[in-house]
């Protein structure tokens, strides 16, 4: 399709109903005239992104890794925004489609199920599925899954990332974090806290550490998760374009407790849906986990077992009455 907007070529060589078409020809217009109104439903909503700005004047080598960044960046911001989308579809879904994926049963890594006492409902993924047709995710929306998998790989990639600087800034080879330690699968938690009738009363989540190495939440647009420090409770407002990253009880047993996997928590609010998306890196379930030597000296004793991580695993749930999330997390009891 082609079609003059303001560039005119001459007059004399178009003919009349052509030139009649060129707009700055057709002097004012009342309303778009029938060929420039889009076909119904054609979405024109957009979002309010600020776009990467690189400055040509730097360095040659400087502007080389802006615009590398500039793409990596906004490819990875559209795949949150496409990820935040995707879930809010699933939930806004009629209940007959969700009920079929919804289950009480614990041992399924794939499911929809609600909070009991806690005002949330949670569809909990595993990634990546195993070949065979064992475990399955939602298939609706149609672009869950290619959606999903591909904020997935993006997180952990980005997990891993973080992982490898702590090592630099904390005196551990590089590659302490990769393989086994890293290696079991990756869990999401696609977490929906509708309007609550009153917060007061109760919570989202229960305040919990996080049982795996690391979890990166990008923080939604809606305010909720909270983070205990110096015994109190304070707010993390979310900042548009980032993610929260927690360390997990892993993470502290290997740092022998220089690394603290902090508690927190998620109040819900009586105005609006709240949704967040929880990913945890998690070990392979026979990797043992206990501090790295770098943490432990004759002045700096081991403050922890090494367990395999299924032991830890059932212990915490023991420790928590059966429920991966718990009311108060105690580390040292679960190592008991
Ligand atoms: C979690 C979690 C926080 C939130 O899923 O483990 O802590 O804000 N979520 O929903
Ligand atoms: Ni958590």
């Amino acid at each position: 399709m082609c079609r003059f907007l303001h560039r005119c070529s001459p007059l004399s060589r178009v003919d009349s109903s052509m030139a009649d078409n060129m707009l700055l020809v057709t002097q004012c217009h009342e309303s778009n005239p029938d060929s420039f109104i889009l076909p119904a439903g054609y979405d024109l909503k957009t979002a309010v992104v600020s776009l990467p700005v690189i400055d040509m004047s730097r360095g040659r080598d400087e502007v080389c890794r802006a615009i590398l960044d500039a793409g990596k960046e906004f490819g990875f911001f559209q795949v949150l925004r496409d990820m935040e989308a995707v879930c809010e579809e699933f939930f806004q879904l009629p209940a007959a489609d969700k009920a079929e994926f919804y289950s009480e049963d614990k041992s399924k890594p794939n499911r929809l199920f609600s909070g009991e006492k806690y005002w949330r409902d949670c569809l909990r993924l595993v990634y990546p599925l195993p070949a065979g047709d064992t475990e399955d995710w939602p298939h609706k929306p149609q672009r869950l899954r290619e959606v999903v998998e591909n904020f997935t790989v993006r997180i952990r990639a980005l997990a891993m990332d973080i992982l490898r600087l702590l090592c630099e800034g904390m005196g551990l080879r590089p590659d302490y974090f990769e393989g086994d330690i890293s290696g079991g699968r990756v869990g999401l938690e696609i977490n929906s806290y509708p309007p609550c009738p009153d917060p007061s009363k109760t919570l989202g989540l229960p305040p919990h550490c996080d049982r795996d190495l690391i979890t990166i939440v990008p923080p939604g647009a809606v305010p909720g998760l909270e983070v205990a420090y110096t015994g109190d409770w304070i707010k993390v407002e979310p900042v548009p374009d980032s993610v929260v990253v927690n360390f997990g009880l892993q993470l502290e047993v290997v740092t022998n407790g220089a690394l603290k996997s902090v508690e927190h928590r998620a109040a819900t609010n009586s105005a609006v849906h709240r949704m967040s998306v929880a990913t945890f890196i998690v070990p392979a379930d026979d990797c043992v986990i206990g501090p790295a030597e770098e943490f432990v000296s004759e002045d700096s004793p081991a403050c922890y077992r090494s367990l395999r991580f299924s032991d830890f695993k059932r212990a915490h749930n023991h420790a928590n009455l059966g429920s991966s999330l718990n009311v108060t997390t105690n580390l040292k009891n679960n190592q008991n």
